[in-house]
């Protein structure tokens, strides 16, 4: 039997992930009474995601729209992970000594020369190295690693410690976090209103999806709102270093495949990550560890040596055009904030702002708002 809900905030996020935890605490420091439902805050994508800040290294060639919120969220880091870090007294790990790309085979030098090319005509800073200058930048790195191309503009940050450190300050902002599933969306009589699994019904004048790869499991979302959004599996592996290993965080391709290993303060090294459709399964398996650890090891062979303290996998939401979806939909008082795929940590305050910001929009951020608007996909299911 259904329970109309005594909460009614002005806003109601679903979905407890970085983006939709960043969301609302932007929303709660506008003054607006803030409500979050996730069933377990922070445990989805976000933990198992490395944390990556890395527009520049990660770009590919036909999704030069991402990069540019890529780069525009990139540039709201430091103030977003140093407000963070005020407001809930958390550090968050939050690191800019940049990114180091690498290339093992021949064909990868051809892959990261093209990337270079390509980087070189957008404008965007990096530098060209030799695999001897590399090996001097990360003296870990394999005699046979050929070249490489740094991203000192690139940065990283503790995804883990970002969603406590959220927890944190909207706690102190009096955001109340339910551990519960929003089943469905049902007509409210003021505002949009949603069925928890329990029965209870909440009002809010304005419903925030940002529900990750469950995104679409939402009931009751009129048709040709559903959003497309696929669940794409990573698995990752934590390592315990005794002492520090690696100053950046280095990326390469090993033979087509890429891997990345990101250093964290305190000795850990995060390997990531596969990237498999696999629909919602998030076994770990043998032959993703192995893959990892194999691709690793080429680049930084004394990989092989650490503790493992940690494997995970995690379900990315991917959208038809690797876009996120982000802002109000054709349903008054319903916006969307999903679709991040693999940029989920690096494009949390930019969608933050994006929702809840101040009228900030100068053309730039107008072109971004327009490019993951979710009306590109009205009735693409
Ligand atoms: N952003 C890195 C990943 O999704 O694996």
């Amino acid at each position: 039997m259904p329970s109309i809900s005594p909460r009614s905030p002005d806003v109601l996020v679903l979905g407890g992930g970085i983006i939709g935890l960043s969301t609302a605490w932007r929303a709660a420091r506008q003054g607006l009474t803030t409500t979050v439902v996730d069933p377990a805050p922070g445990r989805g994508a976000t933990h198992a995601a490395a944390g990556m800040l890395a527009p520049v290294s990660e770009v590919t060639y036909t999704e030069e729209p991402l990069l540019r919120l890529g780069l525009a969220s990139l540039a709201r880091w430091p103030e977003f992970a140093a407000e963070l870090e005020a407001a809930s007294g958390h550090e968050v790990d939050y690191r800019t000594d940049g990114m180091l790309d690498v290339a093992f085979g021949p064909d990868d030098l051809t892959a990261l020369d093209d990337l270079a090319v390509f980087l070189d005509k957008l404008g965007l800073p990096f530098e060209r190295l030799t695999g001897r200058e590399c090996r001097r930048l990360e003296p870990m790195l394999a005699p046979s690693v050929r070249g490489g191309l740094l991203a000192r503009g690139d940065a990283w940050v503790d995804p883990r410690r970002v969603t406590a450190a959220l927890l944190a300050a909207l706690d102190r902002l009096g955001v109340e976090v339910v551990r519960r599933s929003a089943a469905e969306l049902v007509p409210g009589e003021s505002g949009r209103s949603v069925r928890l699994d329990d029965g209870e019904i909440v009002t809010a004048e304005r419903i925030v999806l940002a529900a990750g790869a469950w995104s679409g499991a939402l009931q009751g979302l009129p048709p040709g709102l559903m959003p497309p959004v696929r669940p794409v599996k990573g698995q990752i592996m934590r390592l315990r270093s005794p002492a520090p290993l690696l100053g950046h965080c280095v990326r390469g391709t090993v033979h087509g495949s890429p891997v990345y290993l990101v250093p964290r303060g305190d000795g850990e090294i995060v390997l990531g990550a596969t990237q498999e459709e696999m629909g919602f399964d998030t076994r770990v398996t043998a032959g993703g560890l192995w893959e990892l650890l194999r691709d690793a090891r080429e680049l930084v062979p004394g990989v092989t040596e650490l503790e493992m303290c940690d494997v995970v996998a995690g379900l990315r939401p991917g959208t038809p055009d690797n876009l996120p979806m982000i802002g109000r939909t054709a349903l008054p008082g319903l916006l969307m904030a999903t679709g991040h795929h693999r940029g989920g940590v690096l494009l949390a305050p930019l969608t933050a702002d994006l929702l809840f910001g101040d009228p900030l929009f100068g053309d730039g951020d107008g072109a971004l708002a327009s490019a993951c608007s979710p009306d590109r996909f009205k009735g693409y299911v």
